[in-house]
């Protein structure tokens, strides 16, 4: 049984032009009714939930931009955990927003900022504005939220070390209890690409100088830099992400909406991207179409291997026998990248800072 749920709320104001997620623009009219849908889909589900969860996060999409009343309903209706977490877009956090949330039952949030440069928000067709990200941050802390994350982007078209290093500073400044730093990945064949195609070859060069300047800068200023991307203000509690730990730990958990992916003794499932489908399936009380995939051993232990390496905390070997090539992990240890004490296994910060690519080596 598991006790991490995932909710995608696909609506979005707008699209960005960097965006890949699965996301739906306006539909206001019909957000009550995707609502009664995955309420619909949680019943189904019910039983591979566990009586008491640990994680729900809303993520999106724009799980903000929600019809208000549909939003509040569907937190309402969801199981408590002891970690709640809404994804906002800072332009949609008003005071009144931001108590509701609190009231039905959030203990989180996490905001998407992306950048504090305005010529840099333009690029990513942001409809913030620094000062915006800066109201929706009070509104969070005056309704009583003392666990706010930042998503900020590096590597976006036109942007230089100096505006990341204000882009931090300016996150820092606020002072949230957690940051994700996420390299722009901008998909070959869309729109932004086509766009900003050289300007992103030229930013792709500054990638590994830009990576070193965040984790710098946040672990100089006291944060944990306890996952690749991820940091969390340190003391008396523990403030990782506890949602997406348990993805990185290889915990199942269940993922309802359009487009969401679930994990489950096993077997893992992706629900059709179609939102007319979706609705009108569970309308009638049937699972939506979707893609299944058993998930074979050492598929599983290599997934565990490159996600758990990518966390701060030693990863057991145990089992692990037919995915690691031993050749490569004794090579790894010599140049410093890998370290290996009696059955654990974790990348140096050298290690770390190389990314993916030394874990990929470690596989057989
Ligand atoms: C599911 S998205 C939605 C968040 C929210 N709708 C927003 O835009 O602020 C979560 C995060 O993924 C990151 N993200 C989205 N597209 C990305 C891309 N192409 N490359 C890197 N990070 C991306 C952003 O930092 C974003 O805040
Ligand atoms: S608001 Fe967020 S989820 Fe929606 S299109 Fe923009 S980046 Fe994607």
């Amino acid at each position: 049984m598991t006790r991490h749920l995932y909710v995608h709320l696909p609506f979005c104001a707008h699209r960005c032009g960097y965006c890949d997620f699965v996301t739906v623009v306006g539909r206001r009219g019909q957000h009550a009714t995707y609502v009664d849908a995955l309420l619909a889909e949680l019943e189904l589900e019910r039983d591979v939930l566990a009586p008491e969860l640990d994680t729900v996060f809303l993520g999106g999409g724009t799980p903000t931009f929600t019809e208000p009343a549909a939003l509040e309903r569907l937190l309402a209706a969801l199981p408590s955990a002891r970690e709640v977490t809404v994804e906002a877009n800072p332009e949609t956090v008003t005071q009144e927003l931001a108590r509701t949330l609190r009231r039905v039952g959030a203990n989180r949030v996490s905001l998407g900022v992306q950048s504090f440069q305005p010529h840099l928000l333009e690029v990513l067709e942001r409809v913030a504005q620094p000062d915006t990200v800066r109201r929706a941050f009070y509104h969070l802390r005056d309704a009583g939220f003392d666990n706010i994350s930042f998503d900020l982007i590096y590597g976006i078209p036109g942007q230089s070390a100096a505006d990341l290093e204000a882009d931090l500073g300016e996150a820092l400044e606020l002072d949230p209890e957690h940051l994700s730093c996420y390299e722009l990945e901008a998909k070959p064949g869309t729109r932004f690409t086509h766009a900003h195609g050289a300007e992103l070859e030229l930013q792709a060069e500054a990638m590994e100088t830009y990576f070193e300047i965040v984790v710098e800068r946040l672990t100089a200023a006291g944060h944990r830099w306890y996952e690749t991307a991820n940091f969390c203000r340190t003391g008396t509690r523990d403030l990782r992400a506890q949602h997406n730990l348990a993805y990185w730990l290889g915990r199942d958990y269940l993922g309802l909406g359009i487009g969401a992916v679930s994990t489950v003794g096993g077997n893992r499932w992706r629900n059709t991207p179609r939102l007319r489908l979706y609705v009108e399936e569970l309308a009638a009380r049937r699972r939506p179409p979707r893609e299944l995939e058993p998930l074979a051993r050492d598929v599983q232990q290599r997934e565990r291997i490159m996600l758990g390496l990518r966390l701060d905390e030693p990863l057991r070997m145990t089992g692990f026998d037919d995915v690691l090539d031993e050749a490569a992990l004794e090579r790894l240890q010599r140049l410093g990248l890998v370290e290996r004490a009696n059955d654990t296994l974790s990348l140096t910060s050298r290690g770390r800072m190389l990314g993916g690519g030394v874990t990929a080596d470690l596989l057989a």
